[in-house]
């Protein structure tokens, strides 16, 4: 089947890469030449030192290369299966995209978008026949990262739901469907990650550094929240915060920090400007972490039962099941354990009455409970057993 990949920027230029490495004739179109000389020369960059580290052969490098075809034609999409749009996100653009796509595919051909924060039902709204179309959310490397989410809409028929998710499958990803809600299930889920790490800064507890210091060292994390933000782009991660904090109607869990807004504000975006909540510059020396024990844990612990609340309520709001809440955070932003095994290792009672502590604490409706995480601890049950 040819796969068609609209949209040759950080997103598009992985996903091209993923299905040619996987055998289908591959048709890449960006309006911008420029765009496509340079999806191209990185890809072969990439090839060459698989190839350099015996991770492919000569012949498998040439053969991915050569089952992608560069253009600028929307038209050339005609005989695809299917086409994975990855262009700039603005619902504006993608209609009018999505809906001259269809007059150029067979009737056949799946449409999908790999948005990170638009609705795929306002996407499929734009289309005639929009059980064909679906979101197939792809995380940043695309070819590295091996979590996949399949949103389908409530337009969205059966048949095309199980051919995307085969598809995505065969390719070797680990899919895990959920619900057309914002963020889906990792950009919802992880959320309180950072914007309980910036609160727990506002309040004076603990400066960036041994904030991190406790999500890695304690909690096992790769990466503690400032790091991974500064790694992001505070502009970036910033707007996603506040695009899900809207899309929410203002859910008081999901408030955007104005730490993060100021930091962004300032030009201070991260590792891309030099400087964020961390120092990148040369010859910069950034501060120690206070790596005081009891002090570290309560930072750790609550960020993570913040995390496990989240992961609980998406799973009462059927956002995944069970196992695809848990895969989506291991799988997709390479969290140590999945929330809801980690909630019943650290014993659901325990959870819960750390945020009715805090929400008793506080009166802030962020801290609420998840209404499932007080049933279970009434029933005594456990997410796995
Ligand atoms: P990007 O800005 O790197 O690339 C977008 C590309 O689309 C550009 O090369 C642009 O020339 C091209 N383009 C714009 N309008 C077009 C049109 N009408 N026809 C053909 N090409 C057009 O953007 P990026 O980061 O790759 O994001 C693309 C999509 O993927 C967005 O919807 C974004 O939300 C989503 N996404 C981004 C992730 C990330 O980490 N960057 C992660 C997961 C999803």
């Amino acid at each position: 089947m040819e796969v068609g990949v609209l949209g040759g920027g950080t997103m598009g230029s992985g996903i091209v890469q993923v299905a040619a490495q996987n055998g289908h004739k591959t048709i890449l179109v960006d309006l911008n030449e420029t765009v496509l000389d340079q999806s191209k020369s990185k890809l072969a960059k990439i090839m060459a030192r698989l190839v350099e580290k015996g991770k492919i052969s000569q012949d498998q490098s040439y053969a991915t290369q050569a089952n992608i075809v560069y253009s600028k034609d929307v038209n050339d999409f005609a005989s695809c299966g299917i086409v994975i749009e990855a262009i700039v996100e603005d619902i504006n653009v993608k209609s009018k995209v999505f809906s001259n796509l269809e007059s150029i595919v067979s009737s056949e051909c799946i449409l999908a978008s790999n948005t990170s924060s638009l609705s795929i039902a306002s996407i499929g709204s734009s289309v005639s026949n929009s059980s064909r179309v679906i979101g197939i959310h792809f995380f940043n490397p695309a070819p590295l990262m091996p979590l996949v989410e399949i949103i389908p809409a409530v337009q969205t028929s059966e048949k095309t739901l199980v051919a995307a998710k085969s598809l995505i499958d065969a390719w070797g990803k680990v899919t895990v469907v959920c619900k057309d809600t914002p963020g889906f299930i990792v950009n919802r889920v992880a959320r309180p990650f950072y914007g309980e790490a910036m609160r727990i800064y506002e309040e004076g507890v603990a400066d960036f550094a041994t904030i991190d210091w406790a999500m890695t060292e304690i909690g096992g994390f790769r990466m503690g929240p400032f790091t991974l933000m500064d790694y992001i782009g505070n502009d970036v991660n910033y707007t996603v915060t506040e695009t899900v904090f809207t899309a929410f109607y203002f859910d008081p869990r999901y408030k955007p920090s104005f730490t993060q807004k100021r930091h962004a504000e300032a030009g201070y975006f991260g590792r891309k400007s030099g400087r964020g909540f961390f120092d990148y510059r040369e010859g910069a020396v950034n501060p120690s972490p206070n790596e005081d024990q009891i002090v570290g844990k309560q930072i750790f612990e609550r960020i993570l039962v913040m995390l496990i609340n989240e992961a609980v309520d998406a799973l009462f709001l059927n956002i995944g099941t069970k196992e695809a809440i848990d895969l989506a955070m291991t799988k997709g932003v390479n969290y140590p354990k999945g929330l809801l095994l980690w909630a019943d290792q650290l014993g659901l009672a325990f959870v819960l009455a750390t945020l009715e502590a805090l929400f008793s604490e506080y009166g802030e409706d962020r801290y609420r409970p998840s209404p499932l995480l007080r049933r279970m601890v009434k029933s005594g049950d456990t997410f796995f057993g």
